[in-house]
């Protein structure tokens, strides 16, 4: 692999390049992207879980003042490409899911579009529906794959191997949304044959390439641009309808731009959620604690028109030494939503079980779980056989307990009316870096920009990548500049599975070392050089991962339940930190978002109709300040020189991965209640207490 860059304006707490934008309310969102005489749009959604709608009436809404059209199924225009069904959206009246967007409205104002959506009649015919997640549903089946593109079951020794201590128990993850701050909102103007879409998405070249394709429209006809995200967590990683419906309605008015924001409540059916998960988790260890077989069966679900199996147990397959070892993945296909990628998707569902079961085990065996962790460390990836290129969640577990106070924690202490107790879980996740990004420097009177079409979600990208350009260009960071989120701009690969900043920075460095070599150290004005992410020659030769160690202490009141989270500490073994300020907060966001899983955040479904009965942040609880005491995220110093180089690892989603095994370790240890059901609530803790 090529050389590491030596750090100089990597590893400094720099502050946000788009902070003072944001602070200021100028930097431009999507939805808020100047537009001349714009119309609105609001998606009619379908109020039946399974069906077709026979007629769709608009007489009323179409008399308000204002109203521009009603597009429907009968009248929207006819897509080249419905093999995304999930995409494929006023194309037919079937309803596969409630929610599902059955009519647009495109009016003068927002308010008068979401008056007259109101007012439009639809005549239903209904089908019987299933929008229950039961692990001994009959018609569960085997996807050929789980996501993205892993095998769906693993099965290696004999499971039937007899221990002399065994672990069996079923957990369960509750169904998530990801609700970013800003919702899903896209302007688009199409005009000259041309469709511009400032879009709010995690990615303006998946955007571009979807849409160009469902619409059957050249890539070079769809511009992309998103400066700025209010978050997106995944949800805004794949194109969901939204962005479909958006390009539709503004090619009924060409010249005139739309807009469209999904509304909080119509963010729980259009833009992807997480799985509910049903975990059984075997373990099977000898006296010493050392495990002799693991076994992880899933069930979880996914909507009839489009498969997303995630893959849950995917980090069970790597994370612990044990000879026997099987994996499986089963989902239920039902009529609901579409799910999708949630920070985390699979290590963050598929790391509670087991880390809860671990603790099981450690108490079965009167062994301290950091020590019953520490005896299952593999010297290689127990799948793959493959040496890890930098492992050391030994050294997390060790050093995080230190700095949590781990070896004084008593059990069943109590303070007052507060039971107090603490716990640990290990977290894992993948260390990549993804092909097909490239990335152009030029330099203009002592200023270098970097080009790449990359996106910030809140996470640093406008911060870092001027770094890692400055240290590959040996120049100081003040000098460069950057310019992201354009599909005019180098293509860049998604803002996902925390892969950014190693598939981007590889770019910018090939880049920075092409402009080098062809202009040496003493450019003129209008030099420019352009090239790709390269392969990583280390590629399948490691096992690469980051990992970290998540402490908590948990306070339940002995008399209500309530749960306080006191103290919640990580620490982390990530690679080189390019930027310790942004970092940080990707790590705190983490564990935050844990918090929020372990106690509040529960998409409560209503099997009779089918729909998200909380959908609004009133109902669907999330952490917020007065839920976080004393919150800490620290790191080792690792450099790993095998990845990319920056010799970084990804950190957007590591953080939320263990926490809320955790906290239900802490929970147990203050009460002695174990709750193996997501999210730990009043209810199930109270029958228990002392
Ligand atoms: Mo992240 S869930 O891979 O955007």
């Amino acid at each position: 692999m090529t050389g590491l860059l030596e750090p100089r304006a990597i590893g400094r707490g720099l502050t946000r390049r788009d902070g003072p934008a944001k602070v200021a309310g100028t930097a431009p969102y999507a939805y808020e992207h100047p537009a001349e005489a714009p119309l609105y749009c609001h998606p009619i959604q379908a109020a039946i879980a399974r069906g077709r709608c026979l007629r769709i009436s608009g007489v009323e809404a179409e008399a308000l003042d204002g109203v521009r059209a009603l597009i429907t199924p009968f009248t929207a225009e006819r897509l080249a490409d419905t093999d995304d069904a999930e995409l494929a959206v006023l194309q037919d009246c079937e309803i596969p899911f409630r929610g599902r967007v059955i009519g647009l409205v495109l009016a003068e104002s927002s308010e008068t579009a979401r008056h007259a959506a109101e007012l439009v009649d639809v005549e239903y015919e209904t089908d019987p529906f299933v929008a229950e997640l039961k692990a001994d549903d009959p018609d569960l089946y085997q996807p050929d794959k789980v996501n993205p593109s892993f095998a769906t079951d693993t099965s290696e020794g004999d499971l039937e191997t007899a221990s002399a201590v065994t672990v069996d128990q079923t957990y369960t993850t509750a169904m998530y949304h990801n609700n970013p701050l800003e919702p899903h909102t896209t302007t688009a103007l199409w005009d000259d044959g041309v469709l511009t879409l400032w879009d709010s998405t995690q990615s303006v070249h998946s955007v571009r390439s979807t849409v160009a394709k469902t619409f059957g429209l050249p890539a070079e006809r769809v511009r992309v641009i998103c400066p700025y995200i209010g978050g997106g967590f995944g949800s805004k990683g794949m194109p969901h309808a939204n962005v479909v419906l958006a390009a539709l309605a503004a090619r009924t008015v060409p010249g005139r731009p739309v807009k469209l924001a999904l509304t909080r409540q119509q963010m729980f059916s259009l833009a992807g959620y997480r799985t509910p998960t049903i975990q059984r988790v075997r373990l099977g260890a000898d006296r010493d604690g050392r495990l002799e077989s693991l076994d992880m069966a899933v069930v979880e679900q996914t909507s009839r028109i489009k498969e997303f199996a995630e893959q849950t147990a995917a980090p069970a397959r790597m994370m612990y030494a044990a000879r026997n070892r099987a994996t499986s993945h089963r989902l239920a296909r039902l009529d609901v939503p579409v799910p999708s990628w949630m920070r985390a998707p699979g290590e963050c569902p598929g790391m509670f079980g087991p880390e809860v079961a671990m603790d099981e085990l450690a108490e079965a065996l009167g062994i301290d779980p950091i020590e019953l962790r520490v005896r299952n460390e593999p010297e290689e990836d127990p799948e793959t056989g493959l040496p890890f290129s930098s492992r050391h969640l030994v050294e997390c577990l060790r050093t995080g307990a230190e700095r949590f106070g781990w070896d004084s924690r008593t059990r069943g202490r109590r303070d007052g009316r507060w039971l107090v107790g603490s716990g640990v879980a290990a977290s894992v996740y993948p260390a990549k870096r993804m092909p097909g990004s490239s990335a152009t420097i030029r330099y203009e009177k002592g200023r270098y920009t970097v080009e790449i079409g990359a996106a910030d979600l809140g996470t640093g990208a406008w911060t870092i990548l001027p770094q890692i350009a400055a240290d590959a260009l040996d120049v100081p960071v003040d000098s460069v500049d950057v310019r992201i989120g354009d599909t005019d701009l180098p293509k860049a690969t998604v803002a996902g599975g925390s892969t950014g900043t190693a598939s981007w920075g590889s770019a910018v460095v090939a880049a920075a070392e092409a402009f080098r070599d062809k202009y040496g150290s003493d450019p003129g004005d209008g030099d420019e050089a352009q090239a790709d992410t390269p392969k990583n020659p280390d590629d399948k030769k490691y096992s690469t991962y980051g990992f970290g160690a998540q402490f908590a202490e948990a306070r339940v009141d002995a008399d209500t339940g309530e749960v306080r989270v006191s103290r919640l500490h990580g620490t982390f073994a990530v690679g080189r930190i390019v930027n310790p300020v942004t970092a940080r907060s990707q790590l705190l966001g983490g564990m935050v978002m844990g918090l929020s899983m372990a106690l509040h955040e529960n998409s409560v479904l209503d099997p009779r109709f089918g729909h998200v009965v909380n959908h609004d942040l009133a109902e669907y609880h999330i952490a917020t300040n007065a839920d976080v005491e004393d919150l800490r995220a620290d790191w080792l110093d690792e450099t790993d020189p095998h990845l990319n180089p920056m010799g970084s690892k990804g950190i957007g989603e590591i953080g939320i991965v263990g926490t809320a095994a955790a906290i239900a370790n802490a929970v147990h240890h203050a009460t002695g209640v174990r709750v193996r059901d997501l999210p730990i609530t009043l209810d199930k803790l109270l029958p228990g207490l002392p």
